[in-house]
């Protein structure tokens, strides 16, 4: 199966992409997370696209769909997968019809409140990038990750005026793909106010799983 998750920032795409990997048995393949691994290994391209995702904004399209197109022929892909963060314009999708078909795209639904409360409050973990918040899911031990023991941090794009910012970003240049996609039928709309658990249950309905 392939699917988009589509959503404001901080819908909580990424926390929900991890549940739904066993649900669908998928890869799941965030551009964010490939962008900071990117910057933690301070690479050619890392170093390229820091400064655009510390100040929230998009990283250009032309960057954006040569790493996706290149992420899509690798093997695991080839059964499916869950693209989390990708395509963010229409200059996106549109390139991304020209290479691969998808099947439904999941449209997080949340208001701007839910959005803020939940990234203000974000924190994860610098070497495996599991979720956490302050008081929804907080780390066992403060600031140690659960899983690997790493370092949980807050995210220099979690600084209020970068979340400013990439709300007005998702707004023009994300937010007309939710019409886009509802035009060729591909789109499913999940409600993400409640809990993870309850996420999860309004997701497999969508699908109808
Ligand atoms: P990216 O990493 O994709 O950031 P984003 O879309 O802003 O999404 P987030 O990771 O912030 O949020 P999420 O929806 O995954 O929420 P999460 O599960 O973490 O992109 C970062 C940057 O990279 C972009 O700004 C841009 O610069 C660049 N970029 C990436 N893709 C690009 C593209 N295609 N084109 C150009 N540039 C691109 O959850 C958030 C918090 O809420 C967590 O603390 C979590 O624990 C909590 N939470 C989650 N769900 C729930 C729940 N149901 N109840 C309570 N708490 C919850």
């Amino acid at each position: 199966m392939k699917l988009i998750f589509l959503g404001p920032p901080g819908a909580g795409k990424g926390t929900l992409a991890v549940k739904a990997v066993d649900l669908v048995k998928v890869p799941h393949i965030s551009t964010g997370v490939i962008f900071r691994s990117a910057i933690a290994a301070q690479s050619p391209l890392g170093l390229k696209v820091k400064a655009i995702i510390d100040g929230g904004r998009l990283v250009d399209d032309e960057t954006t769909i040569e790493l996706v197109k290149e992420r899509l022929v690798q093997t695991d892909a080839q059964k499916g997968y869950i693209l989390d963060g990708f395509p963010r314009t229409i200059g996106q999708a549109e390139a991304l019809a020209g290479f691969s078909a998808v099947d439904k795209v999941a449209n997080f639904d949340i208001p701007d409140s839910g959005v803020l409360e939940r990234l203000s409050g974000r924190q994860v973990c610098r070497k495996c990038g599991a979720n956490y918040h302050i008081v929804f899911n907080k780390p066992v031990k403060e600031g140690v990750c659960n899983s690997c023991g790493g370092e949980v941090y807050v995210r220099e794009d979690d600084r209020e005026e970068a979340i400013r910012k990439r709300l007005e970003v998702y707004r023009e240049q994300t937010a007309p793909l939710i019409e886009f996609y509802r035009k060729k039928g591909l789109l499913i709309d999940v409600d993400a106010r409640p809990g993870v658990e309850e996420v999860v249950n309004n997701f497999k309905k969508a699908l109808g799983l």
